[in-house]
């Protein structure tokens, strides 16, 4: 790599060739404000925040968009810089209402940040503004125009990140407006409510909803986790005020996926309005009540200890934790020798013999070929990749039997008995990516074996942990008749209900561990309050493989445990030393997976 040597504010520095002057002085620890910018879209130099004095140049330069050469002399603070900001500034300030005391964003806003940087403490111009649309036809955010800078970053984070292009810039001027399409309500729009302009916003342009007027910044707690609601594993950032869990943010950290979430990570558990599990129960037929649990572990241990390992059933939501997983397999498979177990999804077929990759590889990639998989509709963050490929030139083929949402963007759509052909074409790319799940049946495993050599595969679990599942080899197979004692670890998912205890016969002790109350827990004789995605802890093995953290943000509701929590006590209390830690998880894991 080419190395250039510059200075900045007459310090000597070497930076390699090609960057920015803004991305030189970010090395170097120098603050250069800016508005426009942000780390993971593109450079449009808009705002003219940036602009720095650049020794042989007529007029002061945007830092975010000039290249830095050797031997070029840069000032970023100097008289002639500070004044022409503080211009740019009070210009800003005087177009469209900043009245920032009745700003839901003041607080946590980047312009107001810089008025108090530059001394802008009042309007210097009269203001131009006409009273523009607030647009609040969105169930989850709202757009004010009358606090748009018009830096374009939503604009940018909709099409560059999500691939979604739904909004744009239209009419012209002083007038120009952000967009939803041909300048819809944001309702009737394209946009699928994934949050993520609303999240890159720098004013009070664009807000969430259900968390206006609750505080700014600096009155919230921000705890960083994992998203739990698909096999993705998105970093999130939970934002909380009082114990109360106000945003969820995208990790731009997140490995999976640097900063973007879907609606169902972002949105949908904030707006969860199922009832709550109140504390353990025990239903019998003399009645039903509430117990500890101590009392309930020892209800639970002393029907295990009964029963015995033959009629024993167990059945495990797709989101329990790597480390409940991990005492399922020792307690139950390894010491009581159950091996009546299921997990209530499926994992994807291996397509043993070919190279796996991460989601990254999508990128690259100049053909995508998907097939047994809807990651549009069920694991979005991933279609997002998928679809930020197509607008880069790459080709996309959908194989599928079903209506697949990946299905309109495609170039080819085929039906899984045509799966050689999709092969045949995939095979003449320089670099295919196959994208498959569980949908796909065994004949269409062995034709896609056939492919070039040169491509690569990633699977797309439809269970969120179920990559762990397998790896642990919990999936045992389950019969329902024999079973006299029936534990659910639910989770706070949606999935599973009554139809979990098909064939059950009624005599059967059923023990459910849930986030909510349901059909089942309410048939259930023993009822434990789970900790729910907010408040567990642990970790989660993601579709690609990866180990990743889940952080509490608020206590768990009525005395709620984790997962994992409630098997190590119910092993405790069978006389069993197991217990269970990150490095254990880790350790097995890292051969497993
Ligand atoms: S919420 Fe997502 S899809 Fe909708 S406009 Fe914003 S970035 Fe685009
Ligand atoms: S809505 Fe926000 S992000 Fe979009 S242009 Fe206006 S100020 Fe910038
Ligand atoms: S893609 Fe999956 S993991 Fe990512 S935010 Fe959406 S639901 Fe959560
Ligand atoms: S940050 Fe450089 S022009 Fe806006």
């Amino acid at each position: 790599m080419a190395i250039v040597n510059i200075t900045i504010n007459g310090r000597n520095i070497s930076v390699p060739a090609g960057i920015t002057v803004l991305q030189a002085a970010r090395q170097e620890g120098i603050d250069i404000p800016t508005l426009c910018d942000h780390p993971a879209l593109s450079v449009v130099g808009a705002c003219r925040m940036c602009i720095v004095e650049i020794k042989g140049q007529r007029n002061l330069q945007t830092a975010c968009t000039f290249p830095v050469t050797d031997g070029m002399e840069i000032e970023t603070e100097s008289a002639e810089v500070v004044k022409a900001r503080t211009m740019v500034l009070k210009m800003l300030f005087s177009e469209r209402n900043h009245f920032c005391p009745f700003c839901e964003m003041s607080g946590s806003c980047e312009l107001q940040d810089m008025g108090y940087r530059f001394g802008v403490d009042h309007w210097a111009f009269s203001t131009y503004t006409k009273n523009y649309a607030v647009d609040a036809t969105h169930k989850h955010y709202l757009m004010d125009h009358n606090r748009c800078i018009l830096c374009g970053r939503c604009i940018r984070a909709c099409g560059e990140l999500v691939a979604n292009h739904t909004l744009g810039l239209g009419q012209r001027g002083s007038e120009s407006m952000i967009n939803a399409d041909a300048n819809l309500p944001l309702n009737e729009s394209t946009c699928i409510s994934c949050g993520t302009c609303v999240q890159v916003c720098p004013t009070g342009a664009l807000f969430y909803k259900r968390s206006a007027y609750m505080g700014s910044d600096s009155e919230m707690i921000k705890v960083k986790s994992t998203c739990s609601q698909c096999s993705i594993g998105c970093g999130i950032e939970i934002i909380t005020r009082g114990g109360n869990v106000l945003q969820i943010m995208g990790d731009w950290e997140g490995q999976a996926n640097r900063g973007v979430l879907c609606k169902a990570g972002r949105f949908d558990p904030l707006y969860d309005g199922r009832e709550r599990i109140p504390e353990p129960l025990h239903r019998s037929k003399d009645g039903e009540e509430n117990i500890s649990w101590a009392k309930a572990m020892q209800a639970l241990a002393k029907h295990i200890t009964k029963v015995g390992p033959d009629k024993i059933g167990v059945i495990v939501a797709n989101r329990a934790s790597n480390e409940a997983l991990y005492l399922i397999k020792k307690l139950f498979i390894d010491e009581l020798g159950v091996s009546n177990i299921k997990m209530i999804h499926t994992p994807a077929p291996r397509i043993e013999g070919k190279p796996h990759g991460t989601l990254s590889r999508i990128a690259g990639s100049d053909t995508l070929l998907v097939v047994g998989s809807d990651p549009l509709a069920n694991q979005p963050v991933a279609a997002f990749q998928i679809k930020r490929a197509l607008d880069k030139g790459a080709r996309l083929i959908v194989v599928d039997d079903e209506n697949n949402a990946l299905s309109p963007f495609a170039h080819v759509n085929l039906k899984i008995s045509d799966i050689g052909q999709a092969v045949e074409m995939a095979s003449k790319s320089p670099s295919p990516v196959v994208v498959y799940g569980p949908g796909i049946p065994a004949p269409a495993v062995d034709m896609l074996k056939g492919i070039t050599d040169r491509a690569n595969f990633i699977a797309i679990e439809t269970g969120v942990n179920t990559c762990t599942a397998r790896a642990l080899d919990v999936n045992k197979g389950f019969k329902s008749e024999a079973v006299e004692l029936l534990l659910v670890l639910l989770g706070d998912g949606k999935c599973g209900g009554v139809e979990l205890l098909k064939d059950i016969g009624g005599k059967t002790f059923i023990a459910v561990l849930a986030g909510y109350a349901s059909e089942l827990t309410d048939k259930a004789n023993l009822v434990m309050p789970n900790a729910i995605w907010c408040e567990r802890t642990g970790t989660l093995t993601n579709t690609e493989g990866r180990i990743q953290t889940l952080q509490s943000a608020v206590e768990p509701a009525n005395g709620a445990k984790s997962d994992w929590e409630v098997l190590q006590m119910l092993a405790a209390k069978l006389g069993k030393k197991i217990t269970v830690s990150a490095d254990d998880v880790a350790n097995t894991l890292a051969t497993a997976v």
